[in-house]
């Protein structure tokens, strides 16, 4: 294989799921700008109908599958569709993730941290549980995560505190994955993005606090910003394509330093 050829995601069938806004849309994209199809999962249909429609001028075949991640019954329907349509999985991406609500720790309701915990963490688990023994026949695959700086740093994340336990949940647990599908070609990673400009579909702040807020965590930024939504799209290349063969196990930040 020519050097140049590393990052071809040619013939390769992605599974993004939550892919339909945000970082999981640039992953669609990227992915699909490399040689993939793409199936977009997303629980708004309609967002992830966009996606595609995004995805689709690079010529690739692409689907949309509507689920709830964290529901198993809707995984194992979403992973049976793509082995229906394209026969198999080569690249999966967790990234389905939603923020807890911003109040102190013992204001939260106990059904946010559960609902928290199901998107975030469980989905990864029902994800994978489904699309491992595809990949196990195959002998191949490459798995990536969405987690977080605030899996890994508290001090710039305020409020974070559910959130950030289910990303440090999410990158324990792609360490014990990793490490047991390690001979059976299947590679499993992390991406711990900072935070990237992609105006959250879910998260309920008033502009004045949501403005309060992000101002105080962009100054804490060594590089100064925020990311922009498509500063994610080569990292995401990367760990999907054999440009990082001999890589598993390990969470990447693409934070501007913070975690530095
Ligand atoms: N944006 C950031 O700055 C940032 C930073 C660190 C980590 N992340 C992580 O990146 C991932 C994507 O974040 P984002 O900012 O792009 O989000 P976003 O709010 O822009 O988009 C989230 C998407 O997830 C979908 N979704 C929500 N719940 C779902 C479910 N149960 N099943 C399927 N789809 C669901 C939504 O419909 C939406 O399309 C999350 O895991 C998030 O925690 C984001």
């Amino acid at each position: 294989m020519g050097d140049k050829k590393m990052f071809d995601l040619s013939r390769r069938i992605a599974l993004v799921t939550a892919g339909g806004h945000g970082i999981g849309r640039e992953y669609c994209i990227a992915l699909a700008e490399f040689g993939a199809d793409v199936v977009c999962n997303d629980i708004d249909a309609s967002l992830a109908k966009e996606t595609i429609e995004i995805v689709k001028p690079y010529g690739h075949r692409a689907l949309t599958i509507q689920a709830d991640v964290s529901k198993q019954n809707e995984v194992d329907q979403m992973v049976k569709r793509t082995i229906d349509e394209f026969g198999r999985v080569d690249i999966l991406f967790c990234n389905a993730g939603i923020m807890n609500p911003l109040v102190p720790l013992h204001e939260l309701a106990v059904e946010d941290w559960d609902r928290v915990v199901e998107v975030n963490l469980t989905s990864m688990f029902l994800c994978m549980r489904a699309v491992l023994p595809i990949m196990l026949k195959q002998g191949k695959g490459s798995i990536i995560s969405t987690s977080s700086v605030a899996g890994i740093k508290a001090g710039n994340a305020p409020l974070s505190h559910c959130y950030g336990a289910t990303k440090a949940g999410m990158i324990g647990f792609m360490k014990h994955a990793a490490v047991t599908y390690a001979r059976n070609g299947i590679r499993i990673n992390a991406i711990a993005p900072g935070l990237h400009d992609t105006k959250p579909v879910g998260l309920k702040l008033s502009l004045e606090e949501s403005e309060k807020l992000m101002k105080s965590v962009e100054r804490s930024i060594p590089m100064g910003r925020f990311a922009e939504p498509r500063e994610i799209r080569g990292l995401a290349v990367f760990l999907a394509s054999d440009a990082s063969s001999y890589i598993t196990g390990q969470v990447f930040a693409t934070d501007g330093g913070v975690t530095a």
